[in-house]
């Protein structure tokens, strides 16, 4: 698998996150594991909505979300998916634990579990998943890591399926110079805006973006993006 840096454009651009800084994530997502479910209630629910419309995810499917965080979009796919599979991971053992324990609360009977894992080496087989989710994690990873974690997306995903990716949008200069604050001070929970790069990051990856939007939630942009898996 090639995994170096891939465009000569995209190559060629500053990156503010040069190194994933994994280690520094995982326990700063594992302290705040018991509080960030309000953060999805204030801004991300009307993204997960959105994705969950837009990914054409049907009962009897089997499905990966890659970073669950506390698990609000994960219970939207198990309560979506209840005869399929649901398989979630994230890289903080306290969401993967948190998420877990809520699903089995929730949807007793589903088939659905979610694990620490990350998401830049995923423990399943070739084209082994008919849909896969991904929200708002592109943001923490390095350049280079991004392309391993697409990679793995499409190597998981049967051929012609598609790959639902939300990332936090770049279009007004108010919010963006916000998010520059934050993430300059808190790097490992913000990470940086990487929204505009995400076609090229898709096709590099022979993902075919199909669908795209951008949705506002309190003012903080999302762009909810499908892009299916080439045969
Ligand atoms: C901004 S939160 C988003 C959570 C959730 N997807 C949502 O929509 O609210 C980012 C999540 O990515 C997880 N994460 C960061 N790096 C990861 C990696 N390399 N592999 C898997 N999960 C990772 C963090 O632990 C955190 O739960």
């Amino acid at each position: 698998m090639q995994n170096l840096l891939k465009t000569e454009a995209l190559a060629s651009l500053p990156d503010r996150l040069p190194v994933t800084i994994a280690g520094r994530t995982r326990r700063v997502y594992d302290l705040v594991a018991g509080v960030y479910p309000l953060s999805t209630m204030f801004f991300h629910s009307k993204a997960h909505r959105c994705a969950l419309s837009q990914s054409g995810i049907r009962n009897g499917m089997k499905v990966l979300e890659i970073a669950t965080g506390s698990g609000e979009m994960f219970r939207r796919l198990v309560q979506a998916n209840p005869d399929g599979t649901t398989v979630g991971l994230d890289i903080s053992p306290n969401m993967a634990a948190r998420t877990q324990r809520q699903v089995c609360r929730e949807f007793p009977k589903a088939r659905a579990r979610c694990q620490a894992v990350d998401a830049r080496h995923l423990p399943f087989k070739d084209a082994s998943f008919d849909a896969v989710v991904c929200c708002y994690l592109l943001e923490l990873l390095s350049r280079d890591d991004i392309f391993r974690a697409l990679e793995e997306v499409g190597r998981v995903l049967k051929p012609g399926s598609a790959f639902t990716l939300v990332t936090i949008g770049q279009d007004t200069d108010f919010f963006n110079r916000l998010y520059h604050i934050a993430g300059s001070a808190v790097p490992a929970f913000w990470g940086r805006q990487i929204e505009q790069e995400v076609p090229k990051y898709l096709s590099e990856c022979r993902l075919h973006i199909e669908h795209d939007r951008v949705v506002r939630q309190s003012g903080y942009p999302s762009r909810v993006t499908t892009a299916r898996r080439r045969r």
